[in-house]
This record gives C-alpha cells, structure tokens and sequence, in this order.
C-alpha cells in the first residue's frame, strides 16, 4: 500500500497542519498514568513543529457519546503532552469555527494547541461530511498519526483524509511497515501467539491466522475451550462449551492450511483463583481434577513452546497464556516473553505485540523494550489480526 508521509511534505513554514493523534491514555484522578501514545506521536508533533507549522492535535477520549461533558475534555492531557513534548501546548475548547480560527491567528509558525474531545461533537462518530468540512476549513494539511484509531471511520480519523492532502504520520508510517513485516511479508516460518480470556472475542483473529502462520499457539482461558473441544475435563476452568464445533473448525482449516495448532499440555491448576493459592500444582492436561481451574499453561508447554519459537522468524502476540495479574499464574506469560525476547535480541526472530493486556504482560516481563515491535493499539490491533482493511489506513492511501 502506498501513503504519504512527512518525507513528502513541502514547505510548511506558517501552514496549518490538522494532526490526528490518539490522546485516549488511561488516567487516574485527572492524571495521566501512561503516556506511551503521546511519545508515539511526539515525533511526528515535533518535526511538523520544527518545519515551522502550526499543529492542531485532534483526538478523542473516552466514549462520550456526542456530548460535551467535563470529566471527558481533554484539557486534562494538556499537561502530559507538554511534559512529553517539553513544548508549551494552548488549549482550545471547539474543533471547529472563530474560536478555531482565532487560535490560528494566535499562534506562531511552531506553535501547538490541542482541540477539544472530537467525540463530544455527534458528527464525529457519523463521519458527518458536514463536520469533516468544517474542521478541514481550517487545516493546509491533514497527518493522521493515530493507527490505534484507524479501525473507526470517524470524521477526524477517515473524513479528513479525503478533503485535505493527507499524510501518515511517523507512528502511524512505523506501525504499518512492523505490521506489514509481521503479517503481510514476513520472515518465515510464522508463529501467532493468541491468548486472553475469551474464543469467542478473537474467532475472526484466529480464522484469519490459521491460513496466514506457520504456528499458532493458543494460551489463557481460550486454550481452555480448544483442550474442552478435544474431549478433554477442565474442570472449572473459564470455557466456552457451546463454542467446540467452532474450535474443530478452526483446528481442521489450521489442518488444511498447514499451521500447526499449539495447545498446552500441562497447565498450573488451582480450587481458587487467588495469589498463591495453597491447592497450587502443575498437572497434566488429562488430570485436571472436578473442583480445579486450569489457570496458566505450564512449564513442560512453555519450554516446548520456546523451542517452537526458536525455529521461527517471526512472532505476533496478542494476549496473555494465563492469569498473569495474580501470582504465579504469570510465569508461562514472563518465560516465554523472555524467550521472545531474547530471540529478538539475538536478531534471529522479529516480535510483534499488540493489545492492552500482551503490552502491559511484557512490561510486567521487564522485556517491552526488546520486542521489535510494540503496538500502541488495541481494538485496531485486533482488527488488524482479523485480516481487515482499517478505514483510518485506506483512507491514506494512494494511486
Ligand atoms: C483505543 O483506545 O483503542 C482507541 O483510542 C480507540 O478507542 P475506541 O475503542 O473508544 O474507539
């Protein structure tokens, strides 16, 4: 696919450029608790600052539903951006009209503002044309920086692009070249780690993938409902029952498609889901007990799964393989992100990630800054793993 990116930009010096970033960060008591989608997009912020334009950040936050309200404004992410930035940010309280067009005329050639919570505007979500139009009256440029957001055809996130010459920022250019490395052209053979609580959340993830990796090793409770479709007792665990005709669809097209279908087969079991629990042991997969829950995959899988890895070249994961917020049904998640890891940095496997939880599980591992790739998106991540053409993407696109 091919997009514009900054590299394509002319001379920029005094013109408005409508940058599109994702300010949807996880705060606690009006503070900002995790700002890595501001780094991501701080690049991009800057060196359109730098070339002397004025930048206008549009964003969203929360789901506000088409109303302005002020827990959701985005007044309150003015701070973290320009601690971020190291850069003094206004902010305006409109996407649209005088007092938009004032704060142009306000602004020096470098200088940033950031526009209020799109989705407080009912247009936003709709794509109105209408109010697509309105914002880009104000905008020379449009640079969509936010791929996290891409999977919506908002206003600001798809309209824009079509009404103004419209760049892909460098975060947004950085995801598409990792994920285009990852799935798309990859280095082969292919494994996808695919984990979290729930098949049917991830059953167009998992379709898609059987036709596209080599290996697909299936963790958490999701593993649970594949082992259950082979006949296996898992006790208490978190499975779907009613979704086994659909896990034997999916392991017979793996079958076809030649992607082997990875399943643990010994697990850490517990009869409560409590840190360390006294009933804590490792099993077999054929003997988890009546009154136990298969809580992590364990160690025999995980140094089976490793070797897997060490044959592959290339890694997707989404998801962790177990409880990995309560101790020590993290273990298998950290082994392998080690793993995973240390492959990375050894330069013979490229590692993708993506998804709150796979990002959060690999800080927990300590090892998020080996991966070759980590994603700042979630939804699109997934939607992404699904095979599917995000509207914020094609939007982009070119000739
Ligand atoms: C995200 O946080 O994944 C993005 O900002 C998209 O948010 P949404 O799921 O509310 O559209």
């Amino acid at each position: 696919m091919k997009f514009r990116t900054l590299d394509d930009l002319g001379d920029v010096t005094g013109k408005v450029a409508l940058v599109r970033v994702d300010l949807n960060l996880p705060m606690h008591d009006g503070a900002v608790t995790e700002d890595s989608r501001v780094r991501a997009s701080a690049p991009t912020i800057l060196e359109l600052a730098d070339k002397g334009a004025k930048v206008l950040l549009l964003a969203h936050f929360g789901r506000p539903k088409g109303a302005r309200n002020s827990e959701q404004s985005l007044s309150m992410v003015v701070g973290a951006v320009e601690a971020v930035l190291g850069r003094e940010v206004m902010f305006v309280p409109e996407i649209a009209g005088d007092v938009v067009a004032q704060t142009i005329g306000i602004l020096g050639p470098g200088g940033i503002a950031i526009l209020e919570n799109t989705r407080f505007w009912p247009g936003e979500e709709k794509n109105d044309p209408a109010l697509a139009k309105a914002i880009a009256a104000h905008g020379d440029i449009y640079v969509n920086d936010a791929f996290s957001a891409a999977h919506r055809a908002h206003a600001t996130t798809e309209g824009l692009a079509h009404l103004l010459p419209a760049y892909a920022g460098r975060s947004m250019q950085a995801e598409l070249a990792a994920l285009a490395a990852a799935l798309d052209n990859p280095a082969k053979p292919v494994a996808a780690l695919v984990g979290g609580a729930k098949v049917s959340s991830k059953l167009d993830v998992l379709q898609n993938l059987v036709n596209k990796v080599d290996h697909l090793i299936i963790g958490g409770g999701m593993a649970n409902t594949f082992l259950a479709a082979r006949g296996v007792a898992v006790g208490k665990s978190l499975c779907e029952h009613d979704l086994a005709a659909t896990c034997e669809e999916i392991m017979t097209a793996a079958d076809k498609a030649g992607c082997t279908v990875h399943l643990p087969y010994d697990v850490v079991v517990a009869k409560e889901f409590a840190a360390n629990p006294p009933s804590l042991r490792t099993a077999n997969v054929h003997e988890v007990a009546a009154d136990e829950m298969i809580l992590d995959i364990g160690p025999a899988a995980v140094e089976s799964l490793g070797d897997v890895l060490k044959t592959c070249r290339t890694l997707v994961w989404n998801g962790p393989l177990g409880a990995f917020e309560t101790p020590p049904f993290d273990a298998a998640t950290v082994a392998l992100a080690r793993t995973a890891a240390a492959l990375t940095r050894e330069g013979s496997l490229v590692s993708v990630a993506g998804g709150g939880d796979t990002v959060a599980a690999l800080h927990h591992a300590g090892v998020a800054g080996d991966f070759s790739y980590i994603s700042t998106a979630g939804g699109a991540f997934l939607e992404w793993m699904e095979g599917r053409e995000l509207p914020g993407v094609k939007a982009l696109e070119v000739g």
